[in-house]
């Protein structure tokens, strides 16, 4: 019998909530097809800065390095806003990505035909999209140096540095037309190279990766025009690489656009490793009240069968037991419209657990 090893890291707010989900349904997958999870949990984000003083503990490092992969909630909360930038939960996770050097982060915006009422955008600007961001995860200004808070003639400045090598984008660029390949063979590359020189450099370098990918047809667009273009024709879009800042923001976006944030998953890979989270994070307005949608981790948990395991099936069955019970008018508060169903966590996770096993014949 196969048997993958699971490090699960479920951070802070409905992180350990919407877990607990993707690892029920995890197991439920497991005895339906023959295949061992072995789950091993660690601490991180604020948990770990309250039980052991720092948001990644080395012993979390060491799990995650000799795991198959990776599950991760989500880290943050207001308990921790207080502290300094680098002593954050949120430190935690760039830390876990850099060291795992997981450079690249799929997060996939799909609409659901039946969630189409959820989404702020008008039904047929939205209908039928299906696009994937992949962005680039352990560069940008979220790593560059030099960076803090300094004094200039006795006033105070904050620097942070945006910096990109001509290898780093490279090999996320590469990973996206090899995305866009096993696709609809469309790629827009998005930076803003009209002001910044590492954008420039950015274009140069997609130009030249693009020669090796002829069969790919590559646009390439302005972040800001970008951002609007995902409001006004969403579904003209399949595969999107952009660098680690102006991903983060597109991303939340297109998550908005699809219904909810709730329901958008994303793998994060590099060469050795992968991590697999939700793009939301620990929503603490809500955690503790059994309401957060799980159908996002679940879905994340989803693509590490995929991308991890070679788990295809297993993965294809999966995304249509959610599709169906979704199409069955069950949603949880954050989907919710006018006739359907409303659900907890734990409803949504019981439902979604039979509708694998009715598939499964
Ligand atoms: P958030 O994603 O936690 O929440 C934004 C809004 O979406 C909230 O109203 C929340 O209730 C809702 N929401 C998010 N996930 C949901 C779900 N599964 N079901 C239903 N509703 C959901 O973003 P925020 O409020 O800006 O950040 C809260 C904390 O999370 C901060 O500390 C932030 O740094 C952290 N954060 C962590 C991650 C991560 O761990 N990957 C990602 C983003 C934010
Ligand atoms: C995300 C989050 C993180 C990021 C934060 C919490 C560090 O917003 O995963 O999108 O900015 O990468
Ligand atoms: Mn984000």
């Amino acid at each position: 019998m196969a048997l993958f090893k699971v490090a699960v890291l479920e951070g802070d707010g409905i992180g350990p909530e919407v877990v607990s989900s993707a690892l029920r349904v995890l197991k439920k997958i497991g005895e339906l097809s023959g295949v061992d999870f072995v789950f091993e949990k660690a601490l991180i984000g604020g948990s770990a800065i309250d039980q052991k003083g720092t948001p990644l503990p080395q012993e979390t490092v060491e799990l995650c390095l000799n795991a198959h992969a990776v599950l991760l909630g989500a880290v943050g909360g207001p308990k921790w806003d207080g502290l300094p930038t680098d002593k954050r939960p949120e430190r935690g996770l760039l830390g876990i990505r850099k060291a795992l050097d997981l450079y690249a982060n799929l997060r996939p915006a799909k609409v659901y035909e039946p969630l189409i009422k959820a989404s702020p955008l008008k039904e047929e600007v939205v209908r039928g999209t299906d696009f994937i961001v992949v962005r680039e995860l352990t560069g940008d200004v979220y790593y560059g140096e030099p960076r803090g808070i300094f004094y200039e003639n006795g006033k105070r400045v904050g620097i942070n540095t945006m910096k990109y090598t001509e290898d780093e984008i490279r090999r996320v660029v590469r990973k996206a037309f090899e995305v866009a390949r096993l696709r609809r063979k469309k790629l827009t590359s998005v930076d803003k190279s009209n002001v910044l020189e590492v954008s420039g450099l950015w274009k140069e370098v997609v130009e030249e990766v693009a020669r090796e990918y002829p069969d790919v047809e590559l646009e390439h667009l302005y972040v800001d025009n970008c951002a609007m273009q995902i409001v006004r024709r969403p579904s003209s879009f399949d595969v999107i690489v952009t660098g680690n800042i102006f991903g983060d923001i597109l991303s939340d976006e297109a998550a908005v656009i699809t219904g909810s944030l709730g329901m958008l998953p994303s793998a994060s890979l590099g060469d050795k490793y992968a991590l697999y989270e939700p793009v939301h994070g620990s929503a603490p307005d809500i955690a503790g009240k059994g309401i957060a949608n799980p159908i996002a981790t679940i879905l994340s948990a989803g693509m590490m069968l995929r991308y991890s395991f070679g788990l295809t099936k297993e993965s294809d069955i999966l995304e249509r037991a959610i599709e169906l019970v979704l199409e069955r008018g069950y949603r949880t508060p954050d989907i919710y419209s006018e006739g359907c169903k409303r659900v907890s966590t734990e409803e949504m996770t019981e439902l979604i657990i039979r509708t694998l096993e009715e598939l499964w014949q």
